[in-house]
């Protein structure tokens, strides 16, 4: 692969230095105007001013591509997505739309549990098929690592099913995943007021297969009222990190369960949604250093209030900002979306913003020290916007502003 030099990018964005970024250090991101990024195979080997740059390099050794008016940018990390799933819950959301919420129709029998009927009947290679379309539509939007959930199985094999769909679409797209084993993610009738029994067979019977396999880094579980509760997430999240699971948490989402505080308490990498995340809460996660992934799509079409996401920064949160695209809650991948409901409603700044979909994104995913920021010894993922300034994110609103992403050193 021949070397390559980036040129004369309007505002190159390194977000390069500490990782995750914390509290105010979120505003850091590291903006270099006409910059330049040496890029040698899958590396970044030098990022500068491109007048310094041009300095110390021969350019006829280069491929030379030329990024005047466009802002270049880390490739996007969607640090929380359950993309593999069979089916769609369309008619959910149109009763939504109607007055229902999400709680009463998981409560009789619709929701995550729909969608668990839907993927235990798809094949392998359906959930690989209808994977790779998402990974595509991902791309186009600028993502270049996103983490995916299994839990839409809640039963040994469909569980697998869900991760080895993963693995195979690892291999073959350009886009990273890491995984995750949510196989705590709702409980069936049949195990209402067993909870503990559920937790316990996937921790006996299929969590072994998981590591064995390396199927999965992270474990992850639904914590809520009426799914699973502080005590059986607390069991469960222990367990995880001695079978040497990373942890992450669903926490705070409808009720102020004290999600974030066990988060804390247990070592959580992330804890992720927090709407209802109470000020104790927030200190906790502030601390301890765990991550607040927030996923304010998912409150927009729950028509929820938003995660108090200026409260975590101005507290010392590093705040994350990812997707969730799952069938039921929030069925969008929308990256220029997110950095509306950031900025708009969240009052988050599009420096934050930035900060929270990409190097927070990637130290949500234990991924901060390979990628995350355009700096000398990470991974060349970068995407160009064909706008010369960040602040065409918000305000070009909801328009996907991605002209080209590079993978790995490559335009994919
Ligand atoms: O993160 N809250 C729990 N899990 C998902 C929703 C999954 C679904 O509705 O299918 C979430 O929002
Ligand atoms: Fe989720």
């Amino acid at each position: 692969m021949r070397k390559k030099i980036i040129i004369h990018a309007s505002e190159l964005v390194t977000c390069a230095g500490k990782a995750p970024k914390c509290g105010r250090e979120m505003s850091e991101i590291g903006l270099i105007r006409d910059g330049a990024v040496v890029i040698d195979g899958d590396t970044i080997a030098e990022t500068g001013k491109t007048e310094d740059v041009l300095k110390k390099v021969n350019p006829k050794e280069y491929d030379i591509i030329d990024a005047s008016g466009k802002t270049v940018l880390p490739g996007f990390v969607d640090s929380h997505t359950h993309f593999i799933f069979g089916g769609d819950r369309a008619d959910e959301f149109s009763w939504r739309l109607k007055g229902d919420s999400y709680m009463s129709i998981m409560e009789r029998g619709g929701g995550i549990n729909a969608t668990v009927t839907k993927t235990r009947e798809a094949s392998l290679e359906e959930l690989v098929s209808v994977g790779r379309e998402r990974l595509d539509q991902m791309l186009r939007f600028g993502v270049t690592t996103v983490e995916g959930k299994s839990g839409y199985g809640l039963d040994r094999d469909t569980e697998l099913k869900q991760l080895y769909a993963m693995r195979q679409l690892q291999r073959e797209h350009p886009i990273d995943i890491v995984t995750t084993f949510l196989g705590p993610h709702s409980v069936l009738p049949e195990y209402k007021g067993r909870e503990r029994e559920f937790l316990e067979k996937m921790i006996s019977e299929v969590m072994p297969a998981v590591r064995e396999e390396h199927l999965a880094e992270f474990a992850d579980i639904f914590c809520e009222k009426n799914v699973f509760s502080i005590e059986d997430s607390r069991y469960y999240l222990t367990e995880a990190k001695k079978m040497g699971f990373r942890l992450k948490i669903h926490a705070d989402e409808m009720a102020p369960l004290g999600g974030a505080e066990l988060a804390a308490e247990v070592g959580c990498v992330s804890a992720d949604h927090l709407l209802q995340a109470t000020g104790e809460g927030i200190q906790a996660m502030a601390k301890s250093g765990v991550i607040s992934t927030l996923l304010p799509a998912t409150a927009f079409c729950l028509k929820e209030e938003f995660a108090n996401g200026r409260k975590m920064i101005d507290e010392g949160c590093a705040v994350a900002i990812a997707s969730d695209w799952n069938p039921g809650s929030c069925f969008t991948n929308s990256i220029p979306l997110l950095a509306a409901l950031g900025c708009i409603y969240m009052n988050l700044s599009i420096e934050e913003v930035i900060t929270a979909l990409t190097i927070n994104g990637a130290a949500a995913v234990g991924r901060e020290e390979q990628i995350g920021s355009i700096e000398k010894g990470k991974k060349a993922d970068i995407i160009f916007l064909r706008f010369p300034s960040i602040h065409f994110i918000p305000y070009h609103t909801g328009i996907n502003l991605v002209e080209k992403v590079m993978k790995n050193g490559e335009f994919v």
